[in-house]
């Protein structure tokens, strides 16, 4: 039997990890690691071990679920090991020889790892979801996005920075850089010369990756909100040819991973709260811009759980094609 470890296994999208796995039906021996002050520590059965230099021997597949520093400190010694690692972090995204893959989307990328295949973005996972059916339809040149992301986005530390506010408004944010309860706060990451974020650029420098298209341009912006779980995005996008809203709804209505909510007549559309703790991304408030007559320009709104969708289930979807392909 495979061993995969999961690096991160305390956290937020660590523990959710380790719930697909045995919800996608995964057999394996599990291992669960990390930072010393977790050592001990059970969950679901499993004691968690202090991630350290000799923890990757053995092992074959490394679900990672760290932030950016920790993981580059530890995947020199997973790729020694020889282990291939899915990585939810954003370290290696970018980089040449790192597939960046939602299944949906990009499966056959998968297989072109050296090693690592990163998962995308949280938000940007959301937004492709709702976007590739669109784009492989009628091709989009611009896309203009709003987040409303979920504290929990920001780790347990997010969680509870919001439990603490809701008791006491005066208790010192640990997570943002604001009070969140009761606000939203337009930033996520650090801000660049010309004013936009980091967590900004991801959707259009992963977008392109992930659809192999060069030449997509995003203008987003990412804001904070009160919302314990599932992000939601409001979207325009400006396509190459005319959209005709019922191909596409069609097409939405059968696409794998998303769930069609758009009936405006009897106030059906996405909201976070109906899409957390499942895996689909919910999908609606379709309609043409009044203000471009060629018909080329379309909003929508969408809602996904960051945390499945965003990051563990589809971290596990990817491994479960890399196991599949490998005992084949
Ligand atoms: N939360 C989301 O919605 C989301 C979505 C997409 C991607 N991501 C990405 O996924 C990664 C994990 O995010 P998260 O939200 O799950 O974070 P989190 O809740 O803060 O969890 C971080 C994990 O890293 C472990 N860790 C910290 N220092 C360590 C060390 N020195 N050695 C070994 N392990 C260490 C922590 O262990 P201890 O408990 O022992 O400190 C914990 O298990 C990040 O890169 C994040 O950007 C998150």
């Amino acid at each position: 039997m495979k061993t995969i470890a999961i690096a991160g296994a305390t956290g937020a999208v660590g523990k959710q990890m380790l719930e697909c796995l045995s919800e996608q039906g995964i057999n394996a021996n599990i291992r669960l690691l990390a930072s010393a002050r977790s050592a001990g520590k059970q969950i679901e059965g499993y004691t968690v071990e202090e991630l350290t230099p000799e923890s990757f021997k053995g092992v074959d597949y490394v679900l990672g679920a760290c932030e950016n520093d920790v993981t580059e400190r530890w995947m020199p010694w997973a790729q020694e090991a020889g282990c291939v690692v899915v990585d939810n972090s954003s370290a290696y995204r970018l980089d040449e020889k790192t597939p960046l893959v939602v299944p949906e989307i990009n499966p056959e990328d998968i297989f072109k790892h050296n090693g690592i295949i990163s998962n995308p973005n949280c938000s940007t996972i959301i937004a492709l979801m709702a976007l590739h059916d669109l784009h492989d339809l009628y091709h989009i040149n611009d896309v203009i996005c709003t987040t409303f992301q979920a504290v929990s986005g920001a780790g347990v530390k997010g969680i509870s920075d919001l439990e603490r506010e809701l008791k006491d408004p005066d208790a010192k944010p640990e997570a943002f850089a604001y009070q969140i309860a009761f606000n939203v706060i337009p930033q996520i990451g650090g801000f660049d010369a010309n004013g936009i974020t980091s967590e900004e650029w991801k959707m259009q420098n992963e977008g392109r990756k992930i659809l192999h298209a060069p030449e997509l341009n995003v203008n987003c912006t990412c804001v904070r909100v009160p919302v314990w779980r599932s992000h939601s995005e409001s979207i325009t996008v400006r396509c190459e040819k005319p959209v005709d809203l019922d191909v596409l709804r069609e097409k939405l209505a059968n696409s794998e991973g998303v769930k069609l909510t758009d009936d405006p007549a009897h106030n059906i559309y996405p909201m976070p709260i109906d899409t957390t703790n499942q895996d689909l991304v919910y999908v609606g408030r379709l309609r043409h811009d009044p203000a471009d007559p060629t018909g080329r320009t379309v909003s929508l709104f969408c809602a996904g759980d960051q945390i499945r969708k965003g990051a563990a289930s589809n971290a596990v979807q990817i491994l479960k094609k890399l196991i599949e392909a490998d005992e084949k």
